[in-house]
């Protein structure tokens, strides 16, 4: 039976990168197409066999509570209406089970995970973060994380190679490769290195797979890049006494924090929708047309 049950999606931060439509609104409710982001987050948890999530939840972050909930009014009214498939929709994401715990102060991802210690109890758990929506048309993300887990134990990074000039974005790590197996053994970690500081182009893509140990070591974490706690320091001091893997996972990976990014996933998600795809895609080319670039 697989043994990673539990993920951790940290939902805190302010969305600054979004403002001004994160001023009311959860950075992790701006939908893709139809569906908050989130939702694609914890759709990918549940489809790599977690059963309970935590998400770390902040300050003006009530509509991603609401969003799991159930919508008694709502639910109603379709239900008369016999509006099935609707009434189907609404009640899906009711019926998933997740837990909340408020992180207080943004002092950083470090802070945020170590937010989840008495949740995770002493197990391995995943980590999931909202900027990163991953495609894949076979296995998801996660899950080819989890598998690399119970293949290898230890603590697991979902990683992809970058081009230099976005090495700064992200934590970056170095390691020995282990032959034929998409696999790294970490051996340093540095956070949103310059391009002469990255030890490589491999970059963590907001998926984990996390020893227990970690709480013990983000506790005596001091704040670093940004003056934040950082996971990826904290993640570089457990590489020393336990087996940290980066996995270069398959998938397509859209920085939805970002604002290209995000119109990025809104275009792609939506020519691949069965409801709306073939509209879309003609819409396109007929405006590639008008402005001469077809
Ligand atoms: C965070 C992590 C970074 C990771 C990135 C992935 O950075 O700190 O190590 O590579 O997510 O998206 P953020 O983008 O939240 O600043």
């Amino acid at each position: 039976m697989q043994q990673i049950k539990k993920a951790v999606i940290p939902a805190a931060g302010f969305g600054t990168r979004f403002l001004p439509a994160t001023k009311a609104t959860p950075k992790e409710m701006l939908p893709i197409v139809d569906k908050p982001t989130i939702q694609y987050i914890v759709e990918e948890a549940l489809a790599s066999g977690i059963e309970e999530i935590l998400i770390i939840s902040g300050h003006a972050k009530r509509a991603i509570e609401d969003h799991f909930d159930s919508a008694p009014t709502l639910e109603a009214m379709l239900a008369e209406k016999h509006k099935d498939d609707l009434l189907a929709m609404v009640r899906e994401t009711a019926d998933i089970n997740i837990h909340y715990i408020r992180q207080k102060y943004m002092r950083g991802l470090g802070d945020a995970i170590l937010c989840a210690r008495s949740f995770m109890g002493n197990d391995s758990f995943a980590v999931l973060l909202g900027d990163d929506v991953v495609y894949t048309d076979g296995k998801p993300a996660l899950k080819q994380l989890v598998d690399i887990h119970e293949a290898y134990g230890g603590s697991v990074l979902g990683c992809q190679l970058v081009p230099n000039d976005q090495v700064s974005a992200y934590g970056v790590v170095a390691g020995e490769e282990i032959s034929g197996a998409n696999l790294l053994k970490v051996t340093d970690m540095v956070e949103k290195p310059s391009v002469d500081e990255a030890p490589s182009n491999m970059a963590v893509l907001g998926r984990y797979i996390i020893s227990s140990s970690i709480f013990d070591i983000l506790e005596k974490t001091p704040p670093g890049k940004g003056g934040e706690i950082q996971l990826t320091d904290a993640i570089k001091v457990l590489a020393k006494s336990e087996p940290v893997w980066a996995y270069n996972f398959t998938g397509k990976r859209y920085d939805v924090g970002d604002k290209l990014g995000f119109l990025k996933a809104t275009v792609e998600f939506a020519l691949r929708r069965e409801d709306l795809g073939d509209d879309f895609r003609s819409y396109l080319m007929n405006l590639m047309k008008q402005e001469g670039k077809l």
